[in-house]
């Protein structure tokens, strides 16, 4: 299942997703993506979706791509009747409308939600022509799409980079953390996928580390774009199933997550886009 394949091409949106219709195509798809777990993948894209949804109401849907294990419904504290297998399978495969009622819904922001499997066996059934589909599916109704990934490039996190508009690419603010990063950012390069277009982020950030931004910008070879803290707020908030822009508890880390909600809905997206130039919570 983890076998890595080449995708046919890195597709770019049809039509601005800004000016998205239901029905019509095309919405962006925001990948979270790491070479490493425990990086903060789950957390911000639970939480970029939950600032999405916050912000425009029925707007956004969140996909657990981390097929086996994946973590999205406990961090939201969802109960989901539906799961990956159910939507990829029988009725709702390429029917956006009945496709709708096997979501799960987060009553407290409006986010819809498509589950990780319910057993991690169940992960083999999905392959990534499954993902595709569902991906495409989903931005003809929904304006954002986000999509939550395992470690590292699987098959299904290649056929979700296929239909990714927008990558976040996240590392942990330590050596092994920004090289496997670095890595990462090589194989994108190999491949042709989103030459220029890549969002970095690093989290963990904290000064008694030793390592600065400067450091793991150095290192990469490209600009960081967001930098967030490390925070306690971030524990406690997973442990609740409440994320921290659900909350809005005061915190340096909802700020460096708001303001990634911020590059998605703020009209004039050119200043962050400058490379090298990074922004959130901490330096
Ligand atoms: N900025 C942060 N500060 C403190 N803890 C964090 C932060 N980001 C993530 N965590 C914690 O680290 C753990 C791994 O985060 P998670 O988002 O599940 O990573 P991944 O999805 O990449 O495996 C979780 O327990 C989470 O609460
Ligand atoms: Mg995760």
């Amino acid at each position: 299942m983890n076998t890595v394949a080449m995708p046919s091409n890195a597709v770019t949106p049809a039509v601005d997703p800004r000016q998205h219709r239901p029905g019509q195509p095309s919405g962006r798809v925001i990948t979270v993506l790491s070479p490493k777990g425990g990086v903060g993948k789950t957390t911000v894209a639970t939480n970029l979706a939950v600032g999405l949804a916050l912000t425009e109401p029925h707007s956004t849907v969140l996909v657990d791509l981390d097929v086996q294990f994946g973590d999205v419904a406990s961090a939201l504290d969802l109960t989901p009747q539906h799961f990956l297998t159910d939507v990829v399978r029988g009725a709702a495969t390429g029917d956006a409308m009945v496709l709708k009622t096997y979501l799960t819904l987060h009553a407290a922001t409006g986010l819809y939600t498509v589950c990780g499997v319910d057993n991690p066996a169940d992960a083999d059934g999905v392959t990534g022509d499954d993902v595709g589909r569902l991906l495409a599916t989903l931005a003809t109704e929904f304006r954002n799409v986000v999509v939550d990934t395992a470690p590292g490039l699987s098959e299904h996190t290649l056929a979700a980079l296929d239909r990714t508009t927008d990558p976040v690419l996240l590392a942990s603010m330590d050596v092994p953390g920004v090289r496997g990063l670095r890595k990462e950012l090589d194989v994108l390069d190999a491949l042709g996928m989103f030459p220029g277009e890549r969002f970095v982020a690093v989290n963990f950030a904290d000064k008694r580390t030793g390592i600065s931004v400067a450091d793991v910008a150095a290192t990469l070879g490209t600009g960081v774009d967001l930098v967030l803290p490390r925070s306690r707020a971030v524990p406690a908030s997973v442990n609740l199933g409440v994320p921290v822009l659900q909350s809005g508890v005061r915190d340096p880390i909802t700020k460096a997550l708001r303001s990634l909600v911020a590059r998605f809905t703020t009209e004039d997206r050119a200043p962050e886009r400058r490379r090298g130039r990074h922004f959130g919570g901490a330096r």
